[in-house]
Parts: structure tokens; C-alpha cells; sequence
């Protein structure tokens, strides 16, 4: 194999400031993801992300979904699944995209999709999910990554990190907390998928020792 065999390429869909974005491309430029951001997509026209994508270096554009405004499927999707196909894309992030995907383009990448949320799932899916924590009153909450299903932030969890909740957290200060450890977990997480070494056994993903 040749030392310049080209990188495996991820394609990252986001809807606005794209902080988790930012952290994946920053783990494949320091060499913690031996990978390359390939494509940044957004469903928001005006999602900064796309600008802060363009100053790193990385393709970054908008597709605005004609239809629904909570999921992409349709004709909407097969204009993403044409996006990140021809950007050689083998592996898809969402990192802050608030929309259900649907085929076709789950289809077009079965088992392919990843996504972050800011809870410990299955707690809180949804809509401000570190809000609904505080406001519940749980004393830890965190971050997950799980594969991508039909169902809302429903799929297979692929790894979590617990975050605590303090007596003296606003919901904003709680957002930070989780954020700062999703920064963290995401590229792990990544990373782990695109090594190969995790078997799935139902629901359950287990990597390898
Ligand atoms: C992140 O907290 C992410 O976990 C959340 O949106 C935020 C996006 O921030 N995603 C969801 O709630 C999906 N259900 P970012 O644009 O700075 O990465």
C-alpha cells in the first residue's frame, strides 16, 4: 500500500453554529482521526458553521430541504445522499442537524450515520434535551453517540460520557458542561467506527479489547 493511499473521508451535516463540527475537523488535522472532512452540509442557509468550515478549509454549503421542516427524506435527501457520494464520503456525522433523516439517505448509508446528542440517552431525546434535564432535576446527565435510525435519537448508542449536575447549574451552565465533554467523546466515538473494531449484537455495540 502506498504512504499517500488517500484518507478515509467523513462528511458532517449540521443546522448551526457547528462547534462538534469544528472539534472532528480539528481531531483529523492533530492526527487523533486518521481521516479527512471531506464535505460540510447544512439544512440553514445562514448556519454559521458553514462559514467556520470554509476558514478551516473544508468544503462547506447549504441544501435547503424544500419540504417538512423537522425531517429530510425524499427528494431532499437524495440531493445529499448526490452531495456526499461525489465527495467520496463513507462515514456521515450529524453534529447539531435537527432534523430526522429519513431514506433516502439512511438507506444510502446503512449503518454509516452517526450523531451527538446532549443527554444520557435514552433520557431527554429531542429538543433542548440539557434543559429538560436540569428542569427534571436529575443529578447527572452527559453526552451520547449512536447510530442514526428512523427514529428520533433512537438508534443503537455507540458510546456516552456522564457530565454532573450541580446545585448551583443554570440550564446554560449545564449546556457548557455537556458540551465540552461531546467535544471530547465525538471524535473518540469516530474513531472507534471508522477502526472496524465494535460488534453490534441487537441493540448493543461493544468494541473490541
Ligand atoms: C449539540 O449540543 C448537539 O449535541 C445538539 O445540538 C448542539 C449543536 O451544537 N444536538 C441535538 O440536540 C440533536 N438532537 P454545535 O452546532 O455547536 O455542535
Amino acid at each position: 500500500m502506498s504512504a499517500q493511499q488517500a484518507k478515509r473521508r467523513i462528511g458532517i451535516l449540521i443546522s448551526g453554529r457547528g462547534s462538534n463540527m469544528v472539534s472532528l475537523i480539528e481531531a483529523t488535522r492533530s492526527g487523533q482521526l486518521d481521516a479527512e472532512v471531506a464535505l460540510v452540509l447544512s439544512d440553514v442557509a445562514e448556519a454559521p458553521g458553514l462559514q467556520k468550515a470554509q476558514e478551516l478549509g473544508v468544503e462547506a454549503r447549504a441544501i435547503v430541504p424544500q419540504r417538512f421542516r423537522t425531517k429530510l427524506t425524499g427528494d431532499d435527501a437524495q440531493r445529499y445522499v448526490d452531495a456526499l457520494k461525489e465527495a467520496g464520503v463513507e462515514l456521515v456525522c450529524l453534529a447539531g442537524f435537527m432534523r430526522v433523516v429519513k431514506d433516502p439517505l439512511l438507506g444510502a448509508f446503512p449503518s454509516r450515520i452517526l450523531n451527538i446528542h446532549p443527554s444520557l440517552l435514552p433520557s431527554f431525546p429531542g429538543l433542548h434535551a440539557q434543559e429538560q434535564a436540569w428542569s427534571y432535576g436529575v443529578k447527572q446527565s452527559g453526552c451520547t453517540v449512536h447510530f442514526v435510525d428512523d427514529t428520533l435519537d433512537g438508534g443503537a448508542i455507540i458510546l456516552q460520557r456522564v457530565v454532573p449536575v450541580l446545585d448551583e447549574d443554570t440550564a446554560e451552565s449545564l449546556s457548557a458542561r455537556i458540551l465540552a465533554e461531546e467535544h471530547r467523546l465525538y471524535p473518540v466515538a469516530v474513531g472507534l467506527i471508522l477502526s472496524g473494531r465494535y460488534k453490534v449484537a441487537g441493540r448493543r455495540v461493544a468494541a473490541f479489547a
